[in-house]
């Protein structure tokens, strides 16, 4: 076209821009693609990276949404607690349990501290309180002639008197019964007096039974070490002779899906051949399921022991800190961690997930070890909780921080400076490469797998 003079030209085009993109907002044409709505789907920083919608064609990604918000309703409320807010009122006469009343399901409990606390009153008044509840029953027991109890074993009791000493003897002998089998899940008992009025919450818990590990002398009883090897046998065995040196004891797995098994000799050494190609999250599984000891420690089947490799150091911390349930070390002297910024999802839109090289906090009293969310691939772990996040075996080949992903909240993470171990120089392993490596395709998969399972519309390694 042409124009006046320059100026005019590009004021032209600037309103030519502005209308137009006017008319496409509005009839929703731009609204999706050019200007997908960053604001929005960007509430922090933490929402960047790969945006995980993109892995799936327009049509079937309604479907997918449907789905997984379904399921996601389920997980809430598999998980739900007793997260309401509750409030308590100002100046109440009113003395109940705040918190922390647990009670076994059907199992009759007194219900501790009830008190009405009260100014004294005429004579002949009457105290009246009522307490009820949705998930339950009440009642008073050994209740004699002429208390005034009204509503035994049912969901709402009034008990009056004349005597607020009395009252407070029958208040003391108030339990509750839980009347619906779950092993996890909470009522809550409204107590009023008057106009006062107090709510609590009852945690109704099935008691689970221990499992415990005897630690027995030495660490050969405390640790099994646990590795997954494919077609590095020559990388495996010198591991395994120099784990010999100075573990001359300790119990090995080895979980190994290469195409064609070899033999491996050596004593205390357990060795599951498993399917070709089956996976480094499957192996690790495998692996870890086999473990009877409290502690298990991670190899990768090219690590090598040195003079400094000293698992006792592991357990000393672990032992001295039983909240820790994986402490990682060093590998040739790279501490390598992380920690994932985590926005959760609501029931619209889902999360957004970002790796940063970061600490929390410092491990107090322990010079170099910090808490984290991911360690490297070398760590001493509990067993019996790594075991209930588990390896998804979906991860073939390249899969780390999935593990940690996987272990948020669950898992108390923490890493140490010189907790080391050795890394062999690599050889060349044509047909190893070719498999580890990660396709394209499987990278995609594995975005895609991460929108789903982890409720997730972006991520961020
Ligand atoms: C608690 O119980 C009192 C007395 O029965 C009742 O007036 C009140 O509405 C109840 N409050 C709630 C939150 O249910
Ligand atoms: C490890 O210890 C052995 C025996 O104590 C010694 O011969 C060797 O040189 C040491 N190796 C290193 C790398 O320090
Ligand atoms: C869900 O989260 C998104 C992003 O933070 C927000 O825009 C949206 O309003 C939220 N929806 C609900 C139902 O809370």
């Amino acid at each position: 076209m042409k124009c006046m003079s320059y100026i005019q030209c590009i004021f032209f085009l600037i309103l030519l821009g502005i209308v137009l993109s006017t008319y496409f907002l509005q009839s929703g044409v731009l609204k999706r693609k050019i200007v997908p709505s960053l604001t929005e789907l960007q509430p922090t920083e933490s929402c960047q990276g790969a945006e995980l919608t993109k892995q799936f064609e327009t049509d079937e990604l309604d479907d997918l949404l449907e789905r997984r918000t379904k399921e996601f309703k389920q997980h809430q409320f598999r998980r739900k607690t007793n997260a309401d807010i509750i409030i308590a009122p100002g100046n109440s006469p009113l003395q109940y349990p705040i918190t922390g009343f647990k009670v076994a399901p059907l199992k009759k409990s007194i219900i501790p501290g009830l008190a009405l606390q009260t100014q004294g009153r005429g004579k002949n008044e009457v105290y009246k309180v009522s307490l009820s509840v949705k998930k339950g029953v009440l009642s008073v027991e050994d209740v004699l002639d002429g208390d005034q109890v009204e509503g035994q074993s049912q969901n709402e009791l009034t008990i009056s008197s004349t005597s607020r000493t009395h009252l407070n003897d029958l208040l003391s002998r108030v339990t509750y019964t839980s009347t619906i089998y779950h092993i996890k899940t909470s009522d809550l008992v409204n107590f009023s007096f008057e106009d006062h009025e107090a709510i609590f919450p009852i945690m109704i818990r099935r008691p689970s039974v221990p499992f415990l590990y005897d630690p027995g002398k030495d660490v050969n009883s405390q640790v099994t070490i646990i590795t997954k090897t494919f077609l590095r046998y020559k990388e495996l065995n010198i591991l395994i002779e120099s784990i010999r040196k100075f573990y001359p004891q300790i119990k090995i797995i080895v979980a190994d899906d290469s195409l064609n098994p070899e033999r491996l000799s050596g004593n205390n050494i357990e060795h599951y051949v498993m399917p070709p190609t089956q996976g480094w999250f499957a192996g690790r599984n495998l692996a870890l399921s086999q473990v009877t000891t409290k502690y298990f420690l991670w190899v990768d089947d090219d690590f090598v022991f040195l003079n400094n490799t000293r698992i006792e150091s592991f357990v000393e911390i672990m032992e001295a800190v039983p909240d820790l349930d994986v402490l990682g070390g060093e590998v040739m002297g790279d501490q390598f961690y992380f920690i994932l910024e985590y926005d959760e999802g609501n029931e619209s839109d889902g999360g957004c997930l970002r790796r940063i090289k970061e600490v929390h906090q410092p491990l107090l009293g322990y010079d170099g070890c910090f808490l984290v969310d991911g360690v490297i691939n070398y760590f001493l772990a509990r067993t019996d909780t790594v075991r209930s996040v588990g390896f998804d075996p979906f991860l073939k080949r390249v899969a780390h921080t999935e593990f940690f992903i996987d272990a948020l909240g669950k898992l108390l993470v923490a890493s140490c400076k010189g907790l080391s171990i050795g890394h062999q120089t690599h050889r060349a392993n044509d047909k190893y490469y070719t498999y580890r490596n990660q396709g394209k395709l499987e990278e995609e998969e594995k975005l895609a797998h991460h929108f789903f399972k982890n409720y997730l519309n972006y991520i961020k390694y």
